[in-house]
């Protein structure tokens, strides 16, 4: 009995003192393991009388018993113990940003894109897209561009080898074509802008051969001027996130709009500096008017129940303007330091709420 209170003693002590799970396993082996000292103190019972036997059992299978819980408790501790130690290693900071941030940048153009579409989104413009290769009837004469007429020379068209039949195709030289697409191919009332690329043969610092517009077109029974005036101001003073940036509109020429305009916003040039806002000077920014009947004809509307306004601006241009990018052409350059520098976060998309750009 004493001999079993002493190996119990022992093995306890062991256990206690087992710095960790193997060397624990090793106290269990060396007790209840097949060669253990406590399985050899059970083998000797197959010796003995059934008397003492019973006796010598129940005292046996109490000091097993007692030796596995301990054990069991130990491991427990030491488990505990191994996880506390885990979780110190990897320790992690839950503050840091989950990932290094993207490499790569969204360009300009991209980021003035989403910021049009959100803002004329949030007018309840949709989106339409028309092809960059078109033909003369869509970028000409729907448009009331009459043949040989000299506005169709001042666009300086990329036209491709002359098809059989004598007609060929050309590079849209604006995003107006969409307008006629999507008046030949949709009811009014019609509120659309098109943004797109556009494409002339020109080329110095503030040309290039191939660029971006975007297109609006508003066709339903009652716009009028005063809501083309409206809807372009809102714009601007949205897109520039300056709320009283003056505006005025100026008589102009378009074949496809009558009166047509342009839209002068106020700006400064002290000190050699270009700053959108008030000021004594004014730059120009995007022609527009009311949709010339012929093109409402010509693309199968009745001008005598509907009417509506059309504007259309340079992307490039208003980037430039509001981001400060000095020259054109570098907006095609795929220079990495300049995408670098006047790129935007991928993860910063342009919402009303959120703000257009930071
Ligand atoms: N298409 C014209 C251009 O490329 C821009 C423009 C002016 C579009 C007036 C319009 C408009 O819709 O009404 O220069």
């Amino acid at each position: 009995m004493n001999d079993l209170e002493r190996i119990r003693g022992e093995v306890l002590a062991e256990a206690a003192a087992a710095a960790d799970l193997d060397a624990l396993e090793q106290v269990r082996v060396a007790a209840l393991g097949k060669k253990g000292r406590i399985t050899a103190l059970m083998k000797t019972l197959g010796g003995m009388g059934p008397d003492e036997r019973r006796e010598a059992g129940a005292a046996l299978n109490l000091l097993k018993d007692a030796v596995a819980a301990a054990l069991e408790a130990r491991k427990a501790d030491l488990d505990r113990a191994a996880l506390n130690q885990r979780l110190e290693r990897e320790r992690i900071d839950v503050t840091l940003p989950a990932r290094p941030e993207a490499e790569g940048r969204i360009h300009p153009i991209s980021q003035t894109l989403d910021e049009i579409v959100a803002i004329f989104g949030a007018m309840g413009f949709a989106v339409a897209e028309g092809p960059d290769i078109e033909d003369d009837f869509h970028n000409f004469t729907a448009l009331n561009f009459p043949p040989g007429h000299p506005a169709r020379l001042m666009h300086d068209t990329f036209f491709f080898p002359e098809r059989e039949g004598g007609d060929r195709y050309l590079l849209r030289t604006h995003t107006s074509p969409v307008q006629v697409r999507t008046m030949l191919g949709t009811k009014p009332p019609i509120r659309i802008i098109a943004p797109g690329r556009t494409y002339r043969c020109d080329s110095d610092m503030t040309h290039t051969p191939m660029f971006h517009q975007v297109e609006g077109l508003v066709i339903d029974e009652a716009t009028h001027m005063g809501h083309l005036k409206g809807c372009l101001v809102e714009f601007v003073r949205t897109y520039f996130e300056i709320d009283d940036v003056p505006a005025r509109f100026r008589p102009s020429f378009f074949p496809f709009t009558e009166p047509s305009a342009e839209m002068d916003i106020g700006c400064s040039r002290k000190g050699g500096e270009l700053r959108i806002g008030a000021g004594s000077d004014w730059l120009e920014i995007l022609g527009c008017g009311m949709v010339h009947p012929n093109v409402l004809k010509a693309c199968g509307i009745d001008p005598d129940k509907y009417q509506g306004f059309a504007f259309g601006m340079g992307i490039e241009r208003i980037a430039m303007l509001k981001y400060g990018i000095p020259d054109l052409r570098t907006f095609f350059d795929s220079d990495l330091r300049w995408l670098r520098h006047y790129g935007f976060s991928a993860l910063d998309v342009p919402t009303l709420p959120g703000g257009l750009a930071r």
